[in-house]
């Protein structure tokens, strides 16, 4: 069966993933920065021998390194850029009250942390079968959408994170290696319930972000979908 390398996916979406990929008999590389702390996804890893958890905080790259230095010459079919944070608090993030700490923490988690992986990995997912990368980015960083939300640090690290995927998706265009950018929908996570009006179930954006992996070639590479199949204009 193929192999999935998720990150953050401890709780919310990346558990989410966890689960359906190993539902479907996929070897599954479970990472998240406390595993020791990561209680419900040790669990799930000790009643699911394909599961296996790994420690990797994406923002430190030391620990990005170590943990491919684990995984050398183990192939990786996909690649699931997942982990990510937001503020807690909006004034923070707007105009005129700016956290500028807080930005480069998140600039650094949700912009840093994907290419840091993706580059620390990329000899992985090249002996893959599948040879697939994604990015759980968020309409909030399209270029044309969303902008009456202005949550400046969070949609600038998805901003900015889009375009390196696109970068990426070219550079890895000649190595068969194809690349994805994904919106989950406002889903019911905890970082999706700080904010009003999260609609979506993790079990739902999970599936769909999952066919759009799942449908993923080379000649769709550096597209932006949302978990429901819409293509996002970045
Ligand atoms: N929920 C939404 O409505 C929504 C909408 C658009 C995009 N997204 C994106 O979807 C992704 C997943 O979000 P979620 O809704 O599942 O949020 P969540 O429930 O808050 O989970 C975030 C996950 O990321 C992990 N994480 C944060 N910083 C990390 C780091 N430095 N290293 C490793 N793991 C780290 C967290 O681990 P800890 O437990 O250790 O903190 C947690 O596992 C994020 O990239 C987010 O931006 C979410």
């Amino acid at each position: 069966m193929p192999t999935v390398l998720i990150t953050g996916a401890n709780r919310g979406l990346g558990l989410g993933f966890v689960t359906q990929y190993a539902g479907e008999g996929w070897r599954v590389i479970a990472s998240c920065r406390t595993p020791g702390e990561a209680e419900t996804l040790g669990r799930f890893s000790a009643e699911n021998g394909q599961v296996s958890v790994v420690q990797m905080d994406v923002s430190d790259h030391g620990s990005v390194d170590a943990c491919a230095a684990q995984l050398t010459g183990q192939p990786i079919d996909v690649l699931i850029n997942n982990a990510g944070i937001a503020s807690d608090d909006f004034a923070h993030q707007m105009l005129g009250g700016f956290d500028f700490e807080n930005w480069e923490a998140i600039l650094r988690t949700n912009t840093l942390g994907p290419m840091k992986v993706s580059e620390a990995l990329l000899s992985n997912i090249k002996v893959g079968a599948q040879k697939k990368i994604a990015v759980v980015s968020s309409t909030v960083g399209s270029l044309t959408q969303m902008n009456e939300y202005p949550i400046y640090p969070y949609a600038t690290s998805k901003a900015a994170l889009n375009k390196g995927i696109l970068l990426m998706a070219e550079q890895l265009r000649n190595d068969g290696v194809s690349v994805l950018c994904l919106c989950p929908g406002h889903v019911k996570t905890d970082m999706g319930l700080k904010a009003e009006g999260a609609s979506v179930e993790v079990v739902d954006a999970v599936a769909g972000m999952r066919d759009e992996i799942s449908n993923l070639t080379m000649a769709t590479s550096g597209s932006f979908k949302r978990y429901n199949g819409e293509t996002i204009s970045w």
